[in-house]
C-alpha cells in the first residue's frame, strides 16, 4: 500500500468534493418537503440559522480534526493522543456504512427513473404511485415479486460509485466532481426558471418567502437540525476523512463557508423549484409526501409542463449526479478506514465493500413494499417495536449513529482536545481564526445541548427528526 496519504490536487478539487458529498438526495428530495411541512418561510429562516450557528462550526471542527490527525475517522482520535475517544469514529464509520447500504439503492431507483422518463413517461403519468410501487415489487393486483428492476439499477449505481473510488482521490473523486457539480448547478437553474414561471406558481413562492410566528415551534427547530446535519454530511466520519486529504496550507474557515453556502444554495434552489411547481400543478396539499415525493408527486408536475418529459429526464439526471457524488463520499470514508486500519489494498476493499453494501441494500429495497422482513427498535414512548427493515436501517443511522458521532466530536473538541487546538490547526495556514469566543461557546455548550436534544427526542419520545 502506498503510505503517502492522498491529497486533493487542487483547492477546487476539495471544495467540489466536499460540496458533492453534502449536496445529495437530502437537498433535492427531502428539503423541499420539509420546508413545506415546517411552514415555508418560517422553516427556511430557522434552517438558515441552524446552518450558520451549528452547521458551519461543526463542519469546521470535523475538517480540522481530519487535517490535524491526518487520519480516517477512527484513527483521528488516537492520532491526537486520545484513543479512548475513538468510539465517536466507530459510530461514524458504522453510521456511514449503514447509509451506504441504502443510499446506493435509492441512487439506483433514481437511475431507473431517468429511463422511465426517457422511454415510458406515459406509463409514469398514468399511475405514478402504481409505477413507483411496481418498481419496488408490488404489482397492481396486490401480489408481490422480488424487485429485480430496482435491484438491477442499484447494482449499476453501486458499480459506478466503485469505479470512481477505485480511481482514487484525485483521479476519480476530483475529476468526477469537477464535471458533476457545475452540471448540477446548471440544471437546477434551468429547472428553477421553468418552475417559477409556471402559471399558478406564485402562491408557492409567496409561501416560501413569508415568515409566520404561528408556524414556529420546537419541532421546526428539531426538524431543521436533523436536516442540516444530514445535508451537510456532519456526524458521519466523512468530513474528518476529507479534511485529512487537505493540505496544511488550506484556509479551513473559508472552505467551510463555501461548502456550507453551496449546500444551502442547492437546497434552497430545490425548494424554490419543487414547492412552487407542485403548488402550480397539484395543489398545496400534495407537497411534501415523504419518501415517494421525488418519485410519485413530481410526476404530476412534469405531466403538466410543456416539454415535461425532457424536464423529467433532466431532473432525474440531476438527482443522479447529486446522489453519485454523495455515495462516492460515503463509501470513501469506509474505504479509507479499512485500507488504513488493516493495510488492505484500495481496489480489493472497494470491490468487496461495494458487494456487501449492495447485498444488504437489497433487503432495503425488497422490504419497501414486497417483503415483510422486520428490524427491531426500542424507544421509551413505544417500547419495543418492529419497523420494516428499510426503516430500521434509517433509524439506526439518522436517529442514533449520526447524532452520537456529532455529539462525540463536539464533546471531544470542546472538553478534551480543547477548542484552542482547533484554532491552532486552522491558523497554521496563516489565517486568523474568526470569532474565537463564539466558536468556543458553541462547541462546548450549544452544540452538545442541541444534539443531546435530538438524541433524547428520537430515543425517548420516538420521534423522526430526519
Ligand atoms: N449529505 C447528503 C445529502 O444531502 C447525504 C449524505 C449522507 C452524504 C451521508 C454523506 C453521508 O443527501
Amino acid at each position: 500500500m502506498n503510505n503517502e496519504r492522498a491529497q486533493w490536487s487542487s483547492k477546487l478539487g476539495f471544495i467540489l468534493a466536499a460540496a458533492g458529498s453534502a449536496v445529495g438526495l437530502g437537498n433535492i428530495w427531502k428539503f423541499p418537503g420539509r420546508a413545506f411541512e415546517g411552514g415555508g418561510g418560517t422553516y427556511l429562516l430557522v434552517y438558515l440559522l441552524v446552518v450558520v450557528f451549528l452547521g458551519i462550526p461543526l463542519m469546521l471542527t470535523e475538517l480540522t480534526l481530519g487535517r490535524a490527525s491526518q487520519s480516517n475517522a477512527v484513527g483521528a482520535f488516537r492520532a491526537l493522543g486520545h484513543p479512548r475517544a475513538s468510539w465517536a469514529g466507530w459510530t461514524g464509520v458504522l453510521g456511514v456504512f449503514i447509509i451506504a447500504c441504502y443510499y446506493c439503492h435509492v441512487g439506483g431507483w433514481v437511475l431507473r427513473y431517468v429511463f422511465a422518463y426517457a422511454f415510458e413517461a406515459p406509463a409514469v403519468y398514468a399511475d405514478s404511485p402504481g409505477y413507483f410501487y411496481n418498481m419496488l415489487g408490488l404489482r397492481p393486483d396486490g401480489t408481490t415479486v422480488f424487485p429485480w428492476a430496482a435491484v438491477g439499477f442499484a447494482a449499476v449505481f453501486t458499480a459506478l460509485t466503485a469505479l470512481v473510488l477505485i480511481r482514487g482521490v484525485s483521479g476519480g473523486i476530483e475529476r468526477f466532481n469537477k464535471v458533476g457539480m457545475p452540471a448540477l448547478f446548471l440544471l437546477l437553474i434551468v429547472l428553477l426558471v421553468r418552475a417559477v414561471t409556471l402559471p399558478g406558481a406564485e402562491p408557492g413562492l409567496r409561501y416560501l418567502l413569508s415568515f409566520d410566528w404561528e408556524k414556529f415551534s420546537m419541532e421546526t427547530v428539531l426538524s431543521a437540525l436533523g436536516q442540516a446535519f444530514y445535508s451537510l454530511s456532519i456526524g458521519m466520519a466523512i468530513l474528518i476523512t476529507y479534511g485529512s486529504y487537505l493540505p496544511k496550507t488550506e484556509n479551513i474557515p473559508k472552505n467551510t463557508l463555501l461548502v456550507c453556502a453551496m449546500d444551502t444554495l442547492v437546497a434552497l434552489l430545490a425548494g424554490f423549484i419543487i414547492v412552487p411547481a407542485v403548488f402550480a400543478t397539484l395543489g398545496a396539499d400534495q407537497v411534501g409526501k415523504g419518501g415517494g415525493f421525488a418519485f410519485v408527486s413530481l410526476a404530476g408536475v412534469f405531466e403538466m409542463m410543456p416539454g415535461g418529459r425532457i424536464f423529467g429526464v433532466l431532473f432525474y439526471l440531476l438527482l443522479l449526479f447529486a446522489a453519485l457524488t454523495s455515495s462516492v463520499s460515503i463509501l470513501e470514508s469506509v474505504v479509507a478506514f479499512l485500507t488504513e486500519r488493516f493495510g488492505w489494498k484500495r481496489r480489493g476493499v472497494t470491490i468487496w465493500l461495494s458487494v456487501v453494501v449492495f447485498a444488504i441494500g437489497c433487503l432495503y429495497t425488497a422490504t419497501q413494499a414486497a417483503y415483510p422482513i422486520k428490524g427491531i427498535w426500542l424507544d421509551a414512548a413505544h417500547g419495543v417495536s418492529h419497523p420494516a427493515f428499510c426503516d430500521f436501517l434509517e433509524y439506526l443511522s439518522d436517529r442514533l449513529l449520526i447524532p452520537l458521532t456529532a455529539l462525540g466530536c463536539c464533546l471531544f473538541v470542546g472538553w478534551v482536545w480543547k477548542p484552542e487546538n482547533v484554532m491552532r490547526e486552522v491558523e497554521r495556514s496563516g489565517v486568523r481564526f474568526p470569532l474565537r469566543g463564539v466558536y468556543r461557546v458553541i462547541v462546548k455548550y450549544i452544540a452538545p445541548l442541541a444534539i443531546g436534544a435530538i438524541l433524547i427526542l428520537s430515543l425517548v419520545a420516538g420521534r423522526t427528526l430526519s
